[in-house]
Parts: structure tokens; sequence; C-alpha cells
């Protein structure tokens, strides 16, 4: 497990030397999406809980809702205060503009996602965002993405069959070596959102250990994998030896988010001050986060998780 005090000068550290010092020691970083404050909150808790660093992002429609640059002066003075090595992702960026913004805005990576566009127009479209970002900051980190995982950190009714087709060793290969990306996300079994079953605990999302291993191969840079709420732990851990270095939670947050704040109302009908009613949300939230770091760099899963709470 790599407690923060393995980096000697927190406010120095980058993104890339964290996922390097994490990948030698076999673990991943958690990357949790937020929307507002009370979510940032509880991440920062659970990174300041477990003593792990911590990966904060936010797509396009969260960084609309929070502010880009609000978010960012956030996660700044967070850092700053609290010495944690805590980074900052525009999720799933769909445009050149928007990923510009989040580099300007000071966000530590992009995941510029145009993987729902054909092979050869998702190539043109990353390379043309890692020249343009690196461009603004030598030292962001870009994310591709290839393959179709879905949309939406929701509750779905059912799963389609374009989630069973698995990116290839050699679409990775390709891809990585067109583009100049250094992260690389796959389809390989993940879909984001979380079935019914998923969300009670009764059916866990399963991923090709054996495939991720190939891409890794082939690809040879860093792997994230997204859709993570709701995956079996044995396939995290597998997935992480086998070659993954970041994942990505967002529905089992919002699913403790919304419970918790049901609940919270329910045990105080009459209160009316928001600082009474958000801190229990803030607890269950930063529980499934702490839950998932542990998991993440190789430690029992404990409590937490959206499964062992239903
Ligand atoms: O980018 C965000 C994630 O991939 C989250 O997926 O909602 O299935 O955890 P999830
Ligand atoms: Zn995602």
């Amino acid at each position: 497990m790599t407690a923060i005090g393995t980096f000697s000068n927190t406010s120095k550290v980058t993104l890339r030397d964290v996922l390097t010092q994490l990948e030698k020691e076999g673990v991943a970083l958690g990357h949790f999406n937020v929307s507002d404050q009370v979510l940032l909150k509880a991440v920062v808790a659970a990174a300041s809980e477990t003593k792990l660093p911590v990966f904060v992002g936010a797509s396009e429609g969260e960084r609309e809702f929070f502010g880009v640059h609000q978010l960012a002066a956030l996660v700044k003075s967070q850092r700053e205060e609290s010495g944690l090595p805590i980074f900052l992702n525009a999720d799933h960026t769909h445009s050149l503009a928007k990923a510009v913004e989040a580099v300007k805005a000071g966000f530590d990576s992009v995941v510029a996602d145009f993987s729902a566009l054909p092979f050869a127009e998702n190539v043109s479209r990353t390379k043309e965002a890692v020249e343009a970002l690196k461009a603004i900051n030598p030292s962001v980190i870009v994310e591709g993405e290839i393959g179709n995982i879905g949309t939406g950190s929701e509750i779905h009714d059912t799963v389609g069959n374009e989630f069973r087709t698995l990116s290839t060793p050699e679409e990775a290969r390709q891809f990585v070596a067109a583009t100049g990306i250094d992260v690389l996300a796959p389809a390989v079994g993940n879909m984001h959102g979380m079935l019914k079953s998923m969300v009670q605990g009764k059916e866990k999302k399963r991923l090709n250990i054996e495939r991720i291993g190939e891409i890794k191969k082939a690809a040879g840079i860093f792997l994230t994998l997204h859709g993570g709420s709701g995956t079996d732990d044995a396939d995290f851990r597998n997935a992480i030896a086998a070659g993954i270095n970041v994942i990505h939670i967002n529905t089992e947050l919002r699913v403790a988010w919304r419970r918790s704040l049901e609940e919270s109302l329910k045990r105080q009908p009459n209160e009316v001050v928001p600082y009474k009613v958000l801190p229990p949300v803030i607890d269950s939230v930063k529980q499934v986060v702490s839950s998932r770091l542990r998991l993440f760099h190789g430690e029992p899963a404990g409590q937490g998780a959206v499964g062992s709470v239903a």
C-alpha cells in the first residue's frame, strides 16, 4: 500500500510521478467523479483517512454544474491545505474547446473521448487534442479511449450487446502509436453505470483479465479502467495485476449520495440547515471512496461499497 509518505514533497509531486510509483508497487490510483462540493469533500476526506493519493474527476456535465474554474480552484486549495497528492481530471471530454478550457484552468489531465466516432476519426481527433493540449501545458496527461463502454453513470435497466465487444491489442497498439496519448482506456468487459441488480449487490461486473494483459503488452502505456462501479473485487485486483493503473468510480458514489441524503432528510424532517443535513451524506460517500481506495491498494475492501450497504 502506497502511503502518502512515499512522496517526499507532495506539493511538487506530479500525476505522472504518482502513476509511475503506483505501477511499480502493483497498485492503482482511484478516480472518483464529483458534481458538487459535498462529493469533493467526501473524496478529500477519504484521501485524508486512508493517506492514499486520489484522482478527482469531472465530466463535461459535472464541470458545467460545478464550474470549471471553481472546481480547479477548490481542488488546488484542498491540495495546498491538506498536503495530500490530489489530482484533477477533465473526464470524458468530447470537444477540443472543452479540453483546452480545462487545461487552461489548471487540470492535471484530460480524457479526450472521441470513442463514439469511427476508429480513424477517433485517431485524428485524439492526436489533434494531444498536440494542442501539450502545447498549452507540456506536462498535462492526455488519455484516449477506444471501444464502447456506454455513457451515463446511472442506474440502467438493461445492458446492450455492444458492451460485449472488447478492444483488441492491435487496435490499442495502433491507437497509441498514432495519437501519442499518455494513457489508454480500452473496453475490457467494463461499462458505465450499474444495473439495479448491481446496486442491490446481487450481480457484479466481470472483466476480461486476459485481454487487459494483452492490451497492456501491445499499448505499453498506462491503462485506465472506466465504469468501475459494481465490479467484482477479485476482478479489480486481477485487472490491476494485469496492467490497469487508474480505476474510475462514479455511480457507487451517486447511489450513496442519494440514499444518505434521503435518510438524513427523513431523520430530521424539520431541519433546514444544510450544514446539519449534509455531513452524514459526506460521511457515507467517504466510506465508499475509502473502501475502494483500500481495495485498489491491496487492502481488504471492508464496508462501504454499494452492494454491501444495499
Ligand atoms: O468516468 C467515469 C467512470 O468511468 C465511472 O463509471 O459510474 O460505472 O463507476 P461508473
Ligand atoms: Zn468513464
